[in-house]
């Protein structure tokens, strides 16, 4: 089973910040997920919410900042005062972080709240310029967005991601059309996962920090899970094998 680290490994460092990053570049696991908003100014940057207030010493909306102001917070302070002074990172800043490892690298596209015009050709050209294409997957709850990374970059995997526990996503994800379902751990139970892989999409789970969890995926047959403790996880697997 594949371990993505979830927002960084984000259950021991601030989640979404290059101390996060690092950590995860250091594990023998498979992936790392993070999430992408778009400053005022159209720049690309890392981070969960699309405001600052909970994971930062500032406040205020994403969408209504520059990049420079938003260089001027502290992003790791809030989790412990070991990380005081870790900034907020561009999606470039983090793309280097990965680009001398052999992780996949999950983007997700956090244009759920905010439409952020542009946004999706902005990440499509990056992961070009940075050779990433064939590591990266394009995930979204904004299924419009996932939908337009497919009609501009047909090559890119993308993922539909569901909070909502689906009768039918497969139908649905076919016909956004995506690559992969990114459901809750409730969804991912309640599928046939081996119909769904057979049918070509994959099947990865958020955010999965019981081990029992994850246990209980496998049996199911998920490919993937997101979690916060990558560390963890990957100690527990490689000793079960
Ligand atoms: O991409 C999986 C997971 O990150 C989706 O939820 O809210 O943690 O971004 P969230
Ligand atoms: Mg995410």
């Amino acid at each position: 089973m594949d371990i993505y680290a979830h927002r960084g490994s984000s259950g021991t460092h601030p989640e979404n910040t290059l101390s996060a990053f690092k950590e995860a570049a250091r594990l023998p696991i498979y992936g790392v997920e993070f999430d992408v908003h778009m400053t005022k100014d159209g720049e690309l940057i890392v981070i969960h919410d699309e405001s600052i207030d909970r994971t930062s010493n500032g406040s205020g909306l994403v969408k209504d900042m520059t990049l420079e102001e938003l260089k001027t917070f502290d992003y790791g302070a809030w989790f412990s005062v070991e990380f005081e002074g870790e900034g907020i990172p561009t999606l470039q800043e983090v793309f280097v972080v990965f680009a001398q490892t052999s992780h996949h690298i999950n983007i997700e596209l956090k244009s759920d709240i905010f439409p952020y015009d542009g946004m999706v050709e902005k990440v499509v050209a990056l992961v070009g310029t940075m050779k990433l294409d064939k590591r990266v997957v394009l995930s979204s709850f904004d299924h419009g967005a996932i939908r337009k990374v497919k009609q501009i970059a047909p090559h890119l995997e993308t993922a539909a991601l569901f909070m909502e526990v689906l009768v039918d996503p497969l139908n649905y994800v076919r016909d956004i059309p995506a690559d992969a379902l990114h459901l809750t751990l409730p969804a991912a139970l309640r599928l046939t996962i081996s119909q769904v892989i057979t049918e070509g999409f994959a099947v990865r789970v958020f955010t999965v920090n019981r081990v029992e969890y994850l246990e209980a995926l496998k049996a199911a047959g998920a490919q993937a899970i997101f979690t916060d403790y990558p560390e963890k996880m990957s100690i527990y697997l490689n000793a079960k094998e």
